[in-house]
């Protein structure tokens, strides 16, 4: 018998969360043709910009739907002008809201460079890694650390004016985030491209930081399950050169939230852009996939921005799905929309202008689309 669909709750959001989210739908759709779709799609509205027109950030039902989807699709949240009374961004509640309200822990964002893809450095496009030495996955602890709600104001508005963030590394925040970074290292089936070795990289500040220096005793403390992991530490200063300098060293990373925020944006770079930076945030129990770019409201309503984050985006959200329901029919949906992906990549047919091209955000969705309906069944 068959099981019932899965339920994805879609959020579109702000600027070209919309747009991007269209064409992640599209290719859904397409994936799904010929009755082949084991999910169903529901969008729901929200964001900085409809606060502006509401006052709310999204619906209690669009709240609702989050809690009961089997997995999330967020395109991007925050508008200029948009903030709460608190001085928060609105639309916050999408995205660390839900992080934090469906437990969340663990943000995986992989940083692969496709065949195809070019880098743009000073406005130039060029190749300047090769594919197959930027293959790795950043793991960023995605509920704790400076993200805590533990912020405030002292003496506002006087001399003595103080503002303070707090830190907070828990152990169990610590130990569930590197025991799935040490999850999915064991998984991968090619280990680093310097050496095809397993390793887990710990990113922190453990030299100077007590957090830090806790973060790095769990890592350790859990390592000991994982004997097949090769064991590997990292300031995150002297990382971030390590990062651009010897990508094919690293396999899988762990860091803390906010670290693990900065490096994730630098090692898009290697990627080939936040075009292509696509992340999962991924609790026990819910998960939601987003494309790591944000709303780029300077874009917004061009049609031109790059789709290709929330196709991984996509492509990510199915892997999950199948793993969550064993259903191996959703993990070859997967594998038919990366070979979908790569092949218009390595083509060069779907540039868009951070490539260097021309190409429309929703020509690469029919490029992706035409690829899916052209493969042999
Ligand atoms: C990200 C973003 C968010 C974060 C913002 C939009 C709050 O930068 O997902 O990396 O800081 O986590
Ligand atoms: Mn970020």
């Amino acid at each position: 018998m068959r099981s019932a669909a899965s339920e994805i709750a879609v959020y579109p959001g702000d600027g070209t969360g919309p747009e991007v989210v269209r064409e992640g739908e599209k290719v859904l759709a397409a994936l799904g043709e010929n009755g082949r779709a084991a999910w169903h799609v529901t969008d729901y509205p929200g964001g900085g910009q409809y606060y502006l027109k509401t006052g709310r950030e999204w619906e209690p039902e669009g709240e609702a739907a989050a809690d009961r989807a089997d997995a999330i699709l967020l395109g991007a949240v925050g508008w200029p002008g948009a903030s709460l009374p608190d001085g928060n961004i609105a639309g916050a509640a999408l995205v660390l809201g839900m992080r934090r309200k469906l437990d969340l822990y663990a943000n995986v964002r992989p940083c692969r460079l496709h065949p195809g893809v070019v880098h743009r450095i000073s406005g130039e496009y060029r190749q300047i890694w090769s594919p197959e030495k930027v293959d790795m996955v950043i793991v960023r602890e995605n509920t704790e650390d400076l993200y805590a709600p533990l912020h405030g104001r002292l003496a506002r508005g006087g001399d003595t004016e103080v503002a303070v963030d707090t830190r907070l590394i828990t152990r169990k925040g610590a130990e569930r985030v590197i025991r799935r970074a040490f999850e999915i290292a064991t998984r991968r089936s090619r280990g680093a491209p310097e050496d095809g070795r397993h390793r887990l990289t710990c990113v922190d500040k453990s030299n100077v930081m007590e957090g830090c220096r806790f973060f790095r005793e769990t890592y350790d403390r859990v390592a000991a399950d994982y004997p097949t992991i090769g064991r590997d530490y990292a300031y995150v200063d002297a990382f971030t050169q390590w990062l651009v300098r010897n990508p094919e060293h690293f396999d899988v990373v762990v860091s803390t939230n906010m670290m693990g925020d900065i490096i994730t944006d630098l090692a898009s770079v290697l990627q080939g852009g936040m075009g292509f930076a696509a992340g999962g945030n991924i609790g026990d129990h819910h998960a939601m996939f987003e494309p790591v770019h944000g709303s780029a409201p300077k874009y917004a309503g061009k049609n031109q921005v790059n789709p290709f984050a929330t196709f991984f985006a996509v492509e990510m959200m199915l892997r999950y799905l199948g793993e969550k329901r064993s259903d191996g029919g959703l993990a070859s949906q997967a594998d038919r929309l990366e070979r979908a992906i790569r092949s218009v990549l390595a083509a060069g047919t779907a540039r868009t202008y951070d490539q260097g091209g021309t190409t429309t955000t929703s020509e690469a969705g029919d490029r992706v689309v035409a690829a899916l309906r052209s493969e042999r069944r």
